[in-house]
């Protein structure tokens, strides 16, 4: 089967949605509840809602997709509204994730002081890794701040908490990131959120293809594998043992979502792929993922997670 525990809960099987896809609206939570995906996560919040940068602001391209939407979201009280409505009326399920993107060290505080006040009982998703909206840097490629976030948030935070982090391309900047969250007690990093600010063109309108920002905006999908399982490798290999993995980049086949298990990843989100094909995909990829560990001959997950070959 394609169990997997993750923070002390088992999944059917280790599929979710990226946020920000599939997951403003209840009716979108609400369809993915009724998908195979094992969990899902909740659009990320800030502390009242937002619209977001101008139309158009995200386009499925020839490998991929670019998007600067600029954080639209209904702000943390619907989202909580949603996850403890489904608590109670489904008590034995796993809850949602609630993922939350403050856009400063105070609001990620206050976003997350209301997560800890409330009857919540799933796991909360900090992202770190926003790269869309004007005039506000990726809090993770700022260490320091991000060193400064995450003692803040100890000092009060008792429920398990994740971090979604930005792609890195340095091994210093592997090496130091992960020193810094080594120092906490995280349950989970997530990488990668979108390569940030790509430029994609229209070639024969001589234009860029989304508004926002003159065009800039993150890439998604084929693109990004290869830094994906890149940054999922890094950070197993230097992270706590107690800090999961989640694999989030260019999965659209079993084949990718084995390639991030290899690497250490736990869970996998689905972004472009979810945008592009629907719910749907979950049964597909969990068809194409168990069908590679039956020609392997493997029982579970657990038979080769994290075990990449070096040569
Ligand atoms: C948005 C994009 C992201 O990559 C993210 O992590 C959060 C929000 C957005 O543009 O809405």
């Amino acid at each position: 089967s394609l169990e997997v525990e993750f923070c002390g809960r088992l999944y059917e099987n280790p599929l979710m949605n990226a946020s920000g896809v599939c997951c403003m609206t209840t009716d979108d939570l609400d369809s993915m509840a009724r998908s195979r995906s094992g969990a899902f996560i909740t659009k990320s919040a800030t502390s009242t809602d937002r619209a977001g940068n101008p139309e158009p602001r995200y386009v499925t391209v020839p490998l991929g997709s670019i998007n600067s939407m600029g954080l639209p979201n209904k702000g943390i009280e619907y989202y909580l509204n949603y996850v403890l409505d489904r608590q109670k009326r489904f008590p034995s399920e796993n809850p949602p994730f609630m993922s939350v993107a403050g856009m400063g060290i105070d609001e990620n505080i206050k976003l997350l002081n209301i997560i800890q006040d409330s009857e919540f009982s799933g796991i909360t998703e900090l992202n770190l890794s926003c790269p869309n909206v004007p005039g506000k840097p990726q809090v993770a490629y700022d260490f320091e701040l991000t060193d400064r976030t995450l003692k803040s948030v100890f000092q009060f935070f008792t429920k398990p908490l994740g971090v979604k982090l930005p792609p890195f391309f340095d091994f210093a900047h592997f090496d130091d990131m992960a020193s810094i969250l080594n120092k906490y007690p995280l349950a989970y990093v997530n990488c990668i959120n979108s390569v940030g600010n790509g430029l994609y063109i229209d070639v024969e309108k001589e234009s860029v293809v989304i508004k926002p920002k003159d065009g800039f905006g993150g890439i998604g999908g084929e693109y990004i594998k290869p830094t994906a399982l890149a940054n999922v490798r890094a950070f197993y290999t230097r992270l706590n043992e107690n800090i999961k993995i989640i694999g989030t980049g260019g999965i659209r086949t079993g084949q990718d979502a084995f390639e991030h298990l290899l690497c250490g990843a736990t869970m996998l989100q689905i972004g472009t792929e979810l945008q592009n094909e629907g719910t749907g995909i979950f049964e597909r990829i969990n068809t194409e993922l168990l069908q590679i560990l039956e020609q392997k001959g493997y029982q579970s997950i657990e038979d080769f997670r994290g075990k990449l070959h070096s040569i």
